[in-house]
């Protein structure tokens, strides 16, 4: 089925992406200063291109690991039921643990991996979220730190997807359809 045809405005730059992930990499440093080695575990695939960037700036000894929830499909809205299709390899027991999310929406996806990982009895458990749409959220979730508030737009770009399309794109935009239906 060929796509509805969209263009994508720019919402946010790959520049103030970078300057806000400098902030909050110290704010994660701070929080974890007595932690040997922190575990980031990303949630596959959107959070790719911002677990890459963050981990960078992070000034400590860290272990990558990913774990894959689906909730979307190919559609544009939640589907509520989180289905673990990819887990994490390491053990997180007595561990010290970094979420990474690309985007809170209703928050079903957070708040069920915070569930999932709470149960292995981490040491501490942190998360963080690139994006959050707040007036779209249906849970209790909140993620402990954010890194842009947006409205409720479709976005994409800097691993965000519209049904597997524009992970590649260096910024955030907006999808808007030209096709005025
Ligand atoms: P939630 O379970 O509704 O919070 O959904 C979170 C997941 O939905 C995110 O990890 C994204 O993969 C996807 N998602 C939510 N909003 C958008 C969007 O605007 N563009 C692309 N994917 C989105
Ligand atoms: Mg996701």
């Amino acid at each position: 089925m060929p796509h509805r045809p969209y263009v994508i405005d720019v919402m946010i730059s790959a520049k103030t992406i970078a300057a806000r992930i400098e902030e909050l990499s110290r704010a994660i440093q701070e929080e974890f200063a007595d932690t040997d080695k922190l575990v980031v575990v990303g949630l596959l695939r959107g959070s790719f291109v911002f677990i890459a960037d963050l981990v960078r700036e992070i000034d400590m000894p860290v272990e990558v690991d990913f774990l894959e929830a689906s909730s979307y499909g190919d559609g544009m809205e939640s589907s509520r039921e989180v289905r673990i299709l990819k887990d994490i390899r390491g053990q997180i027991e007595g561990r010290d643990v970094l979420v990474v999310e690309d985007i809170v929406d209703t928050g079903y996806t957070l708040e069920h991996v915070i569930h999932l990982l709470e149960s292995r009895k981490p040491r501490k458990l942190r998360t963080i979220a690139l994006l959050d749409k707040p007036t779209r959220r249906e849970t209790g979730v909140r993620a402990d730190w954010i890194g842009f508030e947006i409205p409720d737009e479709f976005v994409v770009g800097y691993g965000i997807d519209f049904a597997q399309r524009n992970r590649n794109l260096p910024y955030i935009g907006k999808v808007r359809f030209t096709d005025g239906a």
